[in-house]
């Protein structure tokens, strides 16, 4: 990985995206059952909400039920959707309170109908906010995500909006569910694992990596500085050579 010779040069990240693994592992390290584990898993989401708030990252998207966790056992992922319609019903005065908006990931109208009533009332609410920002990826895939742009740029093809030998990148963009988003500068994944799980990928073409051992209901305000610390020693070249970022930083700082 490419290090700034000048540590710290490397702004704060203004989008992290984490990947919250672990919470089975962390339940049983207790002798517990998984689903406190989930429940802790929740807990620490708004631990961590708040810390992007200290630590001034105003974009923060959590990987919260994939497109593939339909899989799971019938009651874990029962458990999962209760826990996340207490989580909403808690957190939108929160939302509120602290001008935060909330955006959804995935596949909405696939969500179960009580979930889906919770979301869509927080979602209405937060609209007209703008500083502080959580997505959540709900019933996300990056590969279902692509599929939907896809058709959703063909629809627009067919009515005439947009002229197909046009298409580049940020056109086509424009019809992921990230439209509104900046691209996630750091993506985390808690408890040593190292895969990204069809998790953002077009959108993390060029974000930084870390992948801290921590479980997710252990991973704190604290390990969240640690890992910004760590994105700002990188070096971020966007396909070129080393010596082109720096000289380039160098021409902006005078
Ligand atoms: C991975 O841990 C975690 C999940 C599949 C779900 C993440 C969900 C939450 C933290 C709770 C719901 C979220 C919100 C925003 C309310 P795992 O079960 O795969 O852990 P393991 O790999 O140790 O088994």
């Amino acid at each position: 990985m490419g290090q700034n010779p000048d540590a710290n040069t490397e702004p704060n990240p203004r989008h992290v995206a984490i990947i919250m693994d672990g919470n089975g592992r962390w339940a049983q390290k207790q002798g517990l059952p998984r689903n406190e584990g989930h429940r802790a898993g929740v807990r620490n989401v708004e631990t961590i909400v708040d810390a992007c708030h200290k630590l001034n990252v105003p974009f923060l998207t959590l990987y919260a039920f994939s497109a593939e966790n339909w899989n799971r056992p019938k009651l874990e992922v029962e458990a999962l959707m209760r826990l996340l319609e207490q989580f909403l019903k808690k957190q939108r005065s929160n939302l509120l309170e602290n001008g935060i908006r909330l955006r959804v990931l995935g596949r909405l109208e696939e969500m179960p109908s009580r979930v889906r009533k919770q979301l869509e009332k927080t979602l209405e609410e937060t609209a007209q906010f703008s500083d502080w920002n959580l997505s959540l990826a709900l019933n996300y895939g990056s590969r279902t995500e692509v599929v939907d742009a896809a058709k959703s740029y063909a629809l627009a093809c067919l009515r005439e909006e947009i002229d197909p030998e046009t298409i580049d990148w940020e056109t086509f963009a424009r019809h992921l569910y990230t439209a509104d988003l900046p691209d996630p500068d750091l993506v985390i994944r808690t408890s040593g694992e190292q895969r990204i799980s069809n998790f953002l990928l077009l959108q993390s073409a060029y974000a930084e990596y870390l992948f801290p051992e921590k479980c997710w209901p252990e991973f704190g305000l604290e390990d969240l500085a640690a890992a910004i610390q760590s994105y700002r020693q990188r070096e971020r070249r966007y396909g070129k050579t080393g010596e082109q970022v720096q000289n380039e930083r160098l021409t902006t700082q005078r």
